[in-house]
């Protein structure tokens, strides 16, 4: 198994982390190349990035940025062609197949954007599934799901099934799941895709409060400049490149909201630039609309 000492990737001006957090996970020269020699497609190309335990990362860029794959390469849904992935100093893409079970069961937590609950199972057997799969005792199993739904508004839909709630509902439902047993690591890929405009703010009110309150690592990808105005930091993938970063800082959210405008602006508006980090948008282009 490989260790790798975290450090901020070359050519990425103040990429890694801005605080004195703990790195969480390293995301290192990662590679994936899919087709063979006739149609390759280079989903990532020499990736690298830092999440510090704690962070809240958007992950933003233009369809077939290779956002998903990146995604699904640190979740192991996918495998990387070359370099490293290390969450809490564990080299996930050296994983024999055991290992990783246990690791997507007990490190990680996804919402996908159809929320992927199982039909057959009601609102609570979802939101239990990943502790009862871990062994533990019902008593417990009820407590956590029950304080998980009371804080995720999904009580009072605990007995029904996934087709008996509304959309809203289930992507909460598949929040409360992500997140019941504790995962270093919660994914959201696109989790606000399928919702109108409130249940949106409620799932994304409810990663917050995931974030801020429970301390939840969270990496999301969206396309969407609300969405991503949540995130603590947003990182921008272009050509399966990382192109760029913003910090919030101290910013106010509508603020933020502004700023990932306009670099979204200049992603979708500029192609074939060559990688601009560290560039002042506000000098460059104007915000769409
Ligand atoms: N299984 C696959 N086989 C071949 N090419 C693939 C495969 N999966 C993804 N790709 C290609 O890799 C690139 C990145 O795809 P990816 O799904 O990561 O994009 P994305 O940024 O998530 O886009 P979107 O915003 O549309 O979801 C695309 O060019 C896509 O066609
Ligand atoms: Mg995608």
């Amino acid at each position: 198994m490989t260790m790798v000492t975290a450090t901020p990737p070359a050519g990425i001006a103040n990429a890694g982390t801005s605080d004195n957090r703990n790195v969480l996970l390293s995301v290192r020269d990662v590679r994936k190349v899919y087709g063979s020699r006739e149609a390759v497609t280079r989903a990532l190309d020499d990736v690298s990035f830092d999440i510090s335990e704690g962070e809240f990362v958007g992950v933003m860029g233009p369809s077939g940025s290779g956002k998903s794959t990146l995604l699904n390469c640190i979740s192991t849904i996918d495998t990387v062609t070359s370099g490293n992935i290390i969450l809490s100093g564990l080299d996930i893409t050296q994983l024999r197949s055991r290992q990783l079970s246990k690791f997507r069961r007990d490190d990680l937590g996804f919402i996908f954007q159809d929320a992927n609950l199982l039909d057959t199972l009601t609102g609570f057997e979802n939101i239990a599934l990943a502790l009862t799969i871990k062994g533990e005792k019902a008593d417990a199993v009820r407590a956590k799901v029950d304080s998980t739904a009371n804080m995720l508004g999904v009580t009072d839909v605990l007995q029904k099934y996934p087709r008996q709630m509304s959309g809203g509902q289930r992507q909460r439902v598949a929040a409360a799941r992500a997140i019941v047993a504790d995962p270093k690591l919660v994914l959201a890929d696109e989790p606000t895709g399928a919702l109108d405009s409130r249940n949106a703010a409620v799932l994304l009110e409810t990663l917050e409060v995931l974030n801020a309150k429970l301390h939840a690592t969270i990496m999301m990808v969206t396309h969407d400049a609300v969405a991503a105005s949540y995130a603590d930091r947003i990182l921008f993938i272009k050509d399966g490149k990382l192109f760029n970063e913003l910090r919030r800082g101290d910013d106010a959210r509508t603020d933020f909201y502004q700023r990932i405008l306009e670099v979204q602006a200049f992603l979708s508006g500029k192609q074939g630039d060559s990688p601009a980090v560290g560039f002042a948008p506000s000098h460059a282009v104007k915000p769409r609309n």
